[in-house]
């Protein structure tokens, strides 16, 4: 009989910790989800990033697949994270639903209590500068406060998130956005600033490092989606959406896999 497949061991003791709290995510059945999600959907990117960013909960696509932001919103946001020289492996990238909702509708109070643990747990791990909350669920539950997005996006807040020190800088929800041509403008300038929120100070640590170099190419021209090509949720991607590699400038955003899809 052969044994189930093992983990690669690793020496990273952040690694291996986050391995482990995905084991414990994936056969969590703390709330009614466990029973209507496809795969658990813990997160995924860079464990060492300065920046971490945080959604609301998985579509399908997200469900399908097991990962975050997979779909159009997902493009977007690899979009987004182009225009300051990222991409979404420099980054780590989470939900604070690990679990889709059915028909994709809003997170309810339970769900959000108990999936909470892994969320800060991965904020702990990770230890980031930055957390970018995208929207309204991610916002409220890291800043602790009822303030809506409107209110508090692109402002960067001092705080400490399971017993971190860092900076939350809460943006619209790109899924939000998609539809929204002012939002999406919103949303393009706030990331623009990004890398200054990287750069702010945070007691015992060093100025940031992980900020994208100086030189990084000049963000690209979002142009904002006319109301009748708005996505429907379950477009298919195409084929290749893999940007350039090398010193090439970023992407644009004009002409990408969101113009394929109507986006823009
Ligand atoms: N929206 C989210 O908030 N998270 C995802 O992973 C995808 C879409």
């Amino acid at each position: 009989m052969r044994a189930p497949p093992v983990a690669p061991a690793t020496d990273d003791p952040v690694v291996a910790q986050l391995d482990e709290l995905r084991r414990e995510a994936e056969s969590c059945e703390k709330c009614a989800l466990a029973g209507t999600r496809t795969r658990v959907v813990f997160g995924e990117g860079d464990p060492h990033s300065d920046l971490m960013i945080v959604g609301e909960a998985p579509g399908y696509h997200e469900d399908q697949q097991g990962r975050p932001f997979v779909g159009q919103a997902g493009k977007l946001l690899d979009q987004l994270l182009a225009t300051i020289g990222l991409t979404r492996e420099q980054v780590y990238i989470a939900n604070v639903l690990k679990s889709r909702p059915p028909n994709n509708r809003d997170p309810k109070p339970e769900e959000i209590e108990a999936c909470q643990p892994y969320l800060l747990r991965q904020v702990e791990l990770i230890a980031p500068r930055v957390v970018v909350t995208l929207g309204n669920f991610a916002t409220k539950l890291l800043s602790g406060s009822q303030t809506g997005i409107t209110r508090v996006h692109g402002i960067a807040q001092r705080t400490s998130i399971g017993g971190r020190d860092l900076h939350l800088f809460p943006v619209f929800h790109p899924a939000a956005a998609l539809y929204t041509p002012a939002m999406l403008d919103t949303l393009k300038q706030d990331f623009l600033r990004l890398p200054e929120v990287l750069g702010l100070p945070l007691d015992g640590r060093d100025a940031g490092h992980a900020a994208p170099p100086a030189d990084a190419a000049p963000p690209a021209d979002i142009t904002p989606p006319s109301a009748d090509q708005s996505p429907s949720a379950d477009a298919t991607p195409p084929g290749d959406t893999t940007p350039p590699t090398g010193p090439a400038p970023s992407p644009p955003l004009t002409g990408g896999p969101a113009e394929q899809l109507g986006l823009f």
